[in-house]
């Protein structure tokens, strides 16, 4: 196809073709986990109970502008007060696991000195969980920097990595005797780059060389967090959560879209899979980075801390993309990014390159004419497959690190029917897809342990406020009253069943 058109989706994956997989009932072995995730600042609320203090986002939030409809967290889902009748949700929905995230802020609210009140709401959960036969799956750091520890340098600061190793000891050592899977953070690459480089996210800083120096002091308290868990607890499983894309050229024999596609890559996917799994940056990342002074940032050892080897990779996957050198002929409605960015050609230039890379952009994302979700990410399941396929063959599985789906869902604009239930056909068949994708990479070798959907709940979407609902069950934010959808209960029975029907 001409670069700056609308390619037609061709199929670049043998995997495209249908599977065996793609219709019929399809079973998933006897050890499956079946769960659903959350984010502490997008359900919790209690934004000032208890001694919490500021996260950066409780402060990005008060920004004129910066968060739809001028939305914040201080109440979301209330789930502070709600949680038991939470955990009796995941339990109705018969899920094996909850993937929550627990906010620095409330437990160590100066970034110095640890709340109890703070600590006991997280001890209250996970008790609340086992009580429910539910593994908690504990993720410790979902973007919630104390805004205390912004105010030092945040990311960009060295010392915020090993401010993150105390605050991971803090929770072991409370929660440590009850939990036992632990991730460290949840998609890095968000916290760096919408957070540092392009500012559609908290703290909203626009620099390439911050994007990079976060990154870098992410990764390193990451490995610092594995390095002090594993000390306390040789036997727990320890793991990191990345979001990831699939890059596509728009055209496979134009060189310049085959590069555009390999920077995509790399700064998505590479620049936090190279360092854990392989001990080192990418050649070609420090090469684009240079002007960017990243190589500065790296001290000696770091990388060593960096791959200490973890147990468990947890994929965020919504969807891929195809890229080229060439702007499109028309700017898509909304982007083709996989994560968190702006979305609305009303929120700005977006299109005029696929991410906040920090590497000279011009990443052009082109529609492939497939659906989008109400976040105008396109709906891509067999982006899913090859993903897995690759993360088992090039680094989780020389590793053995197992892998396990810790995120995939969608957005769509529910209607609400007279009598109250959400018939959301779309995000069923959404999920129904995915899981099928999850089902091919299966068969072909990876190592899939388990599958999270995202969302349990409507919640707080970041800068989108609570304009996209991404939930299995619906929240009604005047009431709070939580009312599980079509999709919601479809998933019950797959997670009851083991199975995805035909
Ligand atoms: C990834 C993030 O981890 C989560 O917080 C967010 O709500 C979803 N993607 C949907 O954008």
């Amino acid at each position: 196809a001409a670069p700056g058109t609308t390619v037609p989706f061709v199929p670049s994956s043998p995997l495209l073709a249908p599977t065996p997989n793609s219709s019929g009932r399809v079973e998933f072995p006897a050890d499956f986990l079946w769960g659903a995730a959350t984010a502490a600042f997008q359900i919790e609320g209690g934004g000032a109970e208890d001694g919490r203090q500021d996260s950066i986002w409780d402060v990005f939030c008060r920004i004129p502008g910066a968060v739809v409809n001028g939305d914040d967290g201080m109440v979301a889902c209330d789930h502070y007060h709600r949680y038991p009748q939470d955990v009796a949700l995941l339990k109705s929905l018969h899920l094996d696991s909850y993937r929550f995230s627990t906010s620095w802020a409330r437990v160590v609210p100066d970034g110095r000195t640890v709340n109890r009140a703070g600590l006991d709401f997280y001890s209250r959960l996970v008790d609340e969980l086992l009580e429910a036969d539910i593994l908690p799956w504990l993720t410790l750091y979902h973007w919630d920097l104390p805004q205390a520890l912004e105010e030092r340098g945040g990311w960009p600061n060295r010392d915020t990595a090993y401010r993150f190793a105390d605050y991971a000891v803090t929770m072991h050592e409370a929660l440590g005797d009850r939990v036992g899977v632990w991730t460290t953070f949840n998609e890095p690459w968000c916290s760096a780059f919408l957070g540092y480089t392009s500012g559609a996210h908290a703290p909203g800083k626009k620099s390439p060389e911050l994007g990079l120096a976060a990154a870098h002091h992410l990764l390193l308290a990451h490995g610092l967090g594995v390095n002090a868990l594993r000390e306390r607890a040789p036997e727990a499983t320890l793991g990191l959560t990345l979001n990831f894309t699939v890059s596509d050229p728009v055209d496979p024999t134009n060189p310049a879209d085959v590069d555009v596609a390999r920077r995509d890559d790399a700064m998505f996917n590479r620049i936090f899979l190279d360092p854990v799994f392989r001990g080192a940056y990418p050649q070609d990342i420090l090469d684009d980075t240079a002007h960017l002074g990243f190589a500065d940032v790296i001290q000696d050892g770091d990388l060593e801390i960096i791959s200490t080897p973890i147990d468990v990779l947890g994929v965020n996957y919504y969807n891929g993309g195809a890229v080229s050198a060439t702007p499109p002929a028309q700017a898509p409605q909304g982007t083709a990014g996989p994560d968190g960015e702006r979305t609305t050609a009303a929120d700005g230039p977006v299109w005029e390159t696929r991410s906040p890379n920090p590497v000279p952009d011009g990443i052009y994302p082109h529609s492939r004419g497939l659906p989008t979700t109400d976040m105008g990410w396109e709906v891509q399941p067999e982006g899913l497959t090859r993903l897995l396929l690759r993360l088992q063959e090039d680094y989780s599985g020389p590793r053995g690190t197992a892998l396990y789906i810790t995120e995939n869902g969608a957005a769509y604009p529910d209607v609400v029917q007279d009598d109250g239930s959400v018939d959301d056909q779309d995000r069923l068949a959404f999920v129904d897809a995915h899981l099928r994708a999850v089902k091919d990479a299966l068969d072909g070798g990876a190592d899939v342990r388990g599958y999270f959907a995202w969302s349990l709940m409507d919640n707080f979407e970041w800068a989108l406020g609570y304009s996209k609902r991404f939930g299995l069950t619906r929240v009604d934010y005047a009431t709070q009253e939580r009312t599980v959808k079509a999709s919601g209960r479809w998933y019950a029975a797959v997670a009851r069943d083991n199975a995805v029907p035909p």
